[in-house]
């Protein structure tokens, strides 16, 4: 049981042209592919499933749009989870997400997730998710070189005090990570959001909404946690998974769904044998 009344709906992004990856992603998409022992959005999936999220919208570019619903949508359609997509153009930024997802999200809560962040500590988020009520929730972690991120600076009560981009005196060791819980005010200061100098929509002034209310909560996350937008970090995150068995903790209902949707594969590939 959950202690929240109102529905919390999910979305991934797992748009973007992943250009650090090519060309192992001029064909596919960076979110599809393999992570050890599953496709890489599998990993944020997991997240939102073991949160009891079962509206997802799945945000993704253009060249790769039939792909993930292909994939997702009859792989958990007998399990609950309703799997929609959705194509954005071009990649102006993550608060775009919500001005794609208006319909879907209606007048509900919602978590986003960026389809290429790995966390090994699934649980602080998924339960996060479950008890959330209202304002905004991000999750940091500790990281050796905070200037390269979003850095969140909070006192002993865990409030927020700042979050600044890519500081170059970072006030503290404490990185925003990929996933971001907030309710329904979201939609509405998201429409109304100008690009920065940079001419995308920036989710630090979705951050900085929250937080001049003073409602916007944090969480520290224990374990890995991997953006997996570099060669590097992309194999880190396949070690990772490996290592650390992040399929032993994936929700019932994707192993169930996965081990049906091989069931499923290897009869179709023996009938084409005949
Ligand atoms: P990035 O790693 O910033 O962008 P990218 O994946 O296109 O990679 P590259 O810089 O190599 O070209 O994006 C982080 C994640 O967020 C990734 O999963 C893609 C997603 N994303 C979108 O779906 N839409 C967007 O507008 C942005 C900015 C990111």
């Amino acid at each position: 049981m959950t202690k929240r009344k109102k529905k919390m709906k999910g979305i991934i992004l797992a748009g973007g042209n992943a250009t650090r990856l090519y060309p192992n992603t001029a064909q596919v998409s960076k979110h599809l592919l393999p992570v050890y022992k599953a496709p890489m959005i599998f990993y944020p999936l997991n997240i939102l499933i073991k949160a009891g999220i079962r509206d997802i919208l799945v945000i993704v570019s253009p060249a790769h749009s039939g792909r993930f619903l292909n994939l997702l949508e009859p792989m958990f359609r007998d399990y609950g989870v309703r799997i929609l997509s959705t194509v954005q153009e071009i990649p102006s930024g993550l608060p775009e997400a919500f001005k794609l997802g208006e319909g879907f999200i209606g007048n509900d809560d919602v978590t986003l997730i960026l389809g290429d962040n790995i966390f090994e500590d699934t649980e602080t988020i998924s339960e996060a998710i479950k008890n959330f009520e209202s304002g905004g929730h991000v999750f940091a972690k500790k990281v050796s070189d905070p200037e390269r991120f979003g850095v969140v600076s909070f006192d002993e009560a865990g409030t927020v005090k700042s979050i600044v981009e890519k500081p170059e005196k970072p006030e503290s060791n404490f990185a925003v990570t990929g996933a971001y819980i907030y309710d329904n005010r979201v939609v509405d200061e998201a429409a109304n959001l100008k690009p920065s100098s940079r001419g995308e929509l920036e989710i630090v002034d979705l951050h900085n909404f929250y937080l001049k209310k003073g409602e916007l909560k944090m969480s520290i996350i224990e374990g890995a946690w991997v953006d997996a937008g570099t060669e590097d970090s992309y194999l880190d995150v396949c070690i990772l998974a490996r290592e650390k068995e992040l399929y032993e903790n994936f929700d019932p209902i994707i192993k169930e769904a996965i081990e049906k949707g091989r069931e499923r594969f290897k009869a179709m590939s023996k009938k084409m044998l005949k």
